[in-house]
């Protein structure tokens, strides 16, 4: 096992992995709603087996601690439960992923099972309208079932949400509400210059100190100690519910971030900004894998996110 840091002293342990480039909604900041981005496509995916050999070729070299799983939505992939027991049988326990949950009401309680144990689910409104406008979807309701059916499966849940001012600047407190009432964490976005946002994310921001002011109309807060390599900040109301920002502009977290990321073409990538892909196939001796895994550490951004034209769809947060 080799460590790899960079001179910032940053390592890899956190592997995010895309299943698939995918997706049932149409999230605005994320797509531009075009017809070929819309969902359910029959295109070839990649096999479980394909993606648990490259994961165990990383794992192998950094000892990884924790995987995500992202997508497009992950929820899409068909070998789903596959990739998970296999991740499980290479003895990594901490097995997450990222969702929107629009599927998740059948399939919390089988993932659990596999041996998933936590869920982001992305939700960026609450109220029926709103959450059309930000997703181009209408159905709300799946989502919160999924949210309700992962709850109850015992998968820990925390809700991330995405503010744009002007868009869903309004959800923030009903989204608090929410999470509240269920007692789970949410944490709110800074929308981030990516995909099509990439040059004009400027407009829609609603920073770090916008959502703290809107919450404080309603919530008395206290901020939390920061942990490292976490990405958001957190606060506790006077009456013990927990929220985040993630300040991607206003408190950039680039300079503890640990985390790798691998696609489902088996690229590997060290940064959201700075992403030339890196082609892994899995069967490389260790030289070679070590020596693209310190390209893909000296891809890691100073301090600063600067952005990107590649979509998290891609690339999966
Ligand atoms: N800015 C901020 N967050 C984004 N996400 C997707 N695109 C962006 C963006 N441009 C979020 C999704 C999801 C996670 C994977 O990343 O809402 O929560
Ligand atoms: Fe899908 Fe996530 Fe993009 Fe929304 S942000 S369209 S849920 S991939």
């Amino acid at each position: 096992m080799i460590e790899l840091n960079d001179k910032y002293g940053r390592g890899f342990k956190t592997l995010r992995v895309s299943l698939l480039s995918t997706c049932n909604l149409g999230c605005i900041y994320c797509t531009m709603g075009t017809e070929d981005e819309v969902s359910y496509d029959h295109r070839p995916q990649s096999p479980a087996t394909d993606l648990v050999k490259r994961i165990a070729a990383l794992h192998s070299q950094l000892g990884l601690k924790t995987i995500r799983l992202t997508g497009g939505e992950p929820l899409l992939y068909r070998e789903l439960e596959a990739v998970i027991r296999g991740i499980k049988a290479l003895g990594i326990e901490d097995i997450r992923m990222t969702s929107n949950a629009f599927l998740l009401e059948r399939h919390a309680l089988k993932l659990k099972q596999a041996g998933l144990r936590s869920v982001n689910v992305s939700l960026d409104a609450i109220d029926g309208d709103s959450f059309f406008r930000m997703t181009r979807r209408k159905q709300l309701q799946r989502t919160l079932k999924g949210i309700e059916a992962a709850i109850d499966a015992g998968l820990e849940v925390k809700i991330n949400s995405v503010i744009m001012r002007g868009q869903n600047h309004d959800q923030i407190l009903p989204l608090l509400d929410y999470a509240i009432a269920h007692n789970i964490p949410v944490r709110f976005l800074e929308v981030m210059a990516m995909g099509h946002l990439y040059g004009n994310a400027e407009q829609h921001l609603f920073t770090q100190q916008d959502i703290l002011n809107t919450i404080a109309t309603k919530y008395n807060f206290i901020r939390l100690p920061r942990k490292p390599s976490a990405t958001a900040n957190y606060w506790q109301t006077e009456q013990g519910g927990v929220f985040g920002i993630i300040g991607n502009e206003s408190e950039p977290f680039c300079q503890d971030c640990n985390r790798l990321r691998l696609d489902a073409e088996g690229n590997i990538y060290g940064c959201l900004s700075n992403n030339k892909p890196i082609a892994l196939s899995g069967n490389e001796s260790g030289e070679e894998l070590n020596n693209k895994l310190q390209q893909a550490m000296q891809q890691k951004q100073s301090l600063h996110f600067v952005g990107s034209e590649l979509s998290m769809m891609h690339i999966g947060g």
